[in-house]
């Protein structure tokens, strides 16, 4: 970016609308502007971080008039902590530009004629809706412009959320709407009773410090997983620690710890240890009970999880006598969802461990009709595979953010199923693979799905059916 760009001051900019990723856009001298954090309405100074020859990103300093349909946000860590940036936007409103961000992915990205996109699901719970949240332990917590100037000492040690784009420094949360239960209370506990016992907060910079990381996930149905991960291997501190949450919080039905000595965060090959109750917590849908491991990826809003698979069956509308496909399939939820309407399920899916617990999940629900297979999707579903399985009469997709590869894609209309059911977390993605199934296949139903209130985010199912 050219100097005289950086830090140029566009002033009075009217926010227009709202845009992907939940940047809000103006336009200033017939160019783009680019702004977190204001709503479609607001007048702003904005002062410019980054300038493209057709487009500008910046922030806003100062605010001449507000949107009406701002409202307060409820949360005293909104604006530092990152995790639900449209707060200050009614969820009616949240909802529009949701539905809205669908219908713009499709008519620019995705250029193919498209269905009116119905109403999005709106979810029930528009606080503590999470079933699952990740805190992080630091020796580095981020201080206030006015802590800051103020010249005071403060306590350091941190257990909250990481200030986006700074790896190192951690907000300490008091309080989050995002999840409910006894979500707070351990977090809050936790803290004070390190901090009361002078263990250790992590410090990542020089890695060391005993506590590093607390993961706490919960079901609709009571039970609740709490996971400690310790940077260091002191036995006393970590049966402290654990015997404290033990006697503290006696619920907790699954207590758990990593002792995790790497460079990261992540614990997929490292042993979790069983300290009292159970090493998993069950979740319940339609009666069917979903086993949810330490490593084990479940949908993080269960009431809208059931929602979105409602959606993505009836989207499906299965007799009895189908062969489904469910792609990308996870601890096999969807596929087991279904499983009932079918003759047969395949679910095919990269992480060995949640196809262990998909196989798992089948029969605790007395479901023989699925099978599951580990593998990147990409080389799984090739003419072998294919020519040893049955044909499928609806494939079930959903992938990650990035959507599908394009040999995937390519697979898909070389098996033409007459039906494909596409989930997706980003509907961008999705709009780029639907254009490129569209060669074979028409767009019969959007439906867009929200699964996570008060941010950007946005899930959609899309129905293609086979052309004649
Ligand atoms: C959005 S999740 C879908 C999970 C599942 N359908 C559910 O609702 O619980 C996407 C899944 O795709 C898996 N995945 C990502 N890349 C993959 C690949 N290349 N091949 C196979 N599976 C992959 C991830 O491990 C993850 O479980």
């Amino acid at each position: 970016m050219s100097r005289k760009m950086k830090n140029k001051v566009v002033t009075n900019l009217t926010i227009e609308r709202i845009a992907t990723e939940g940047k809000c856009v103006g336009h200033h001298e017939g160019k783009v502007v680019f702004v977190q954090g204001v709503a479609p309405g607001d007048v702003v100074d904005v002062r410019i971080t980054r300038g493209k020859s057709s487009f500008m990103e910046g922030e806003a300093i100062k605010f001449h008039e507000y949107s009406k349909d701002r409202i307060d946000p409820f949360c005293s860590h909104f604006g530092t902590c990152g995790g639900c940036k449209w707060q200050h936007i009614n969820y009616d409103l949240q909802k529009t530009y949701k539905r809205q961000q669908v219908v713009d992915q499709f008519t620019r990205i995705g250029k193919v004629e498209i269905p009116e996109v119905m109403p999005i699901v709106g979810s029930a719970n528009t606080r503590y809706y999470r079933n699952k949240l990740d805190f992080t332990f630091s020796n580095n917590r981020w201080l206030t412009r006015e802590e800051i100037d103020s010249g005071a000492a403060f306590e350091r040690n941190a257990l909250g959320f990481h200030i986006p784009k700074m790896f190192d420094k951690i907000v300490d949360i008091e309080h989050c709407y995002l999840q409910g239960d006894i979500s707070n209370e351990v977090r809050n506990e936790l803290r004070a009773f390190a901090l009361s016992n002078s263990l250790s907060f992590y410090d990542i910079r020089n890695q060391v410090g005993l506590l590093r990381n607390l993961i706490i996930r919960t079901t609709s149905t009571g039970e609740s997983m709490v996971i400690v991960q310790f940077g260091g291997d002191n036995a006393e501190e970590i049966e402290l620690v654990m015997n404290f949450l033990h006697e503290k919080f006696p619920q907790i039905t699954a207590l758990l710890y990593i002792i995790n000595l790497k460079k990261n965060e992540t614990f997929n090959d490292l042993e979790v240890v069983t300290f009292a109750g159970r090493s998993y917590i069950e979740e319940e849908m339609e009666g069917l009970k979903f086993r949810i491991g330490p490593k084990s990826f479940y949908q993080t809003n269960s009431e809208q999880a059931y929602e979105l698979y409602k959606v993505t069956r009836d989207f499906a509308g299965m007799k009895g006598d189908e062969v489904v496909y469910d792609l990308y399939t996870g601890t096999g939820t969807i596929a087991n969802f279904v499983a009932k309407q079918a003759k047969q399920v395949i679910g095919i899916e990269y992480v060995e461990a949640a196809i262990e617990d998909a196989k798992l999940n089948s029969k605790v629900n007395g479901l023989e009709n699925t099978l599951f297979y580990a593998g990147d999707m990409k080389d799984m579903l090739n003419d072998d595979f294919i020519a040893a399985h049955a044909k499928p009469d609806v494939i079930i997709t959903d992938p990650p953010r990035a959507g599908m590869h394009d040999d995937v894609v390519n697979m898909l209309l070389k098996l033409a199923a007459p039906k494909i059911v596409y989930v997706s977390c980003n509907p961008a993605t999705q709009a780029r693979d639907v254009a490129l199934l569209s060669e074979k296949y028409s767009v019969d139903k959007i439906q867009p799905v929200d699964m996570f209130p008060q941010t950007y985010h946005v899930e959609n199912v899309v129905l293609l059916t086979l052309k004649s």
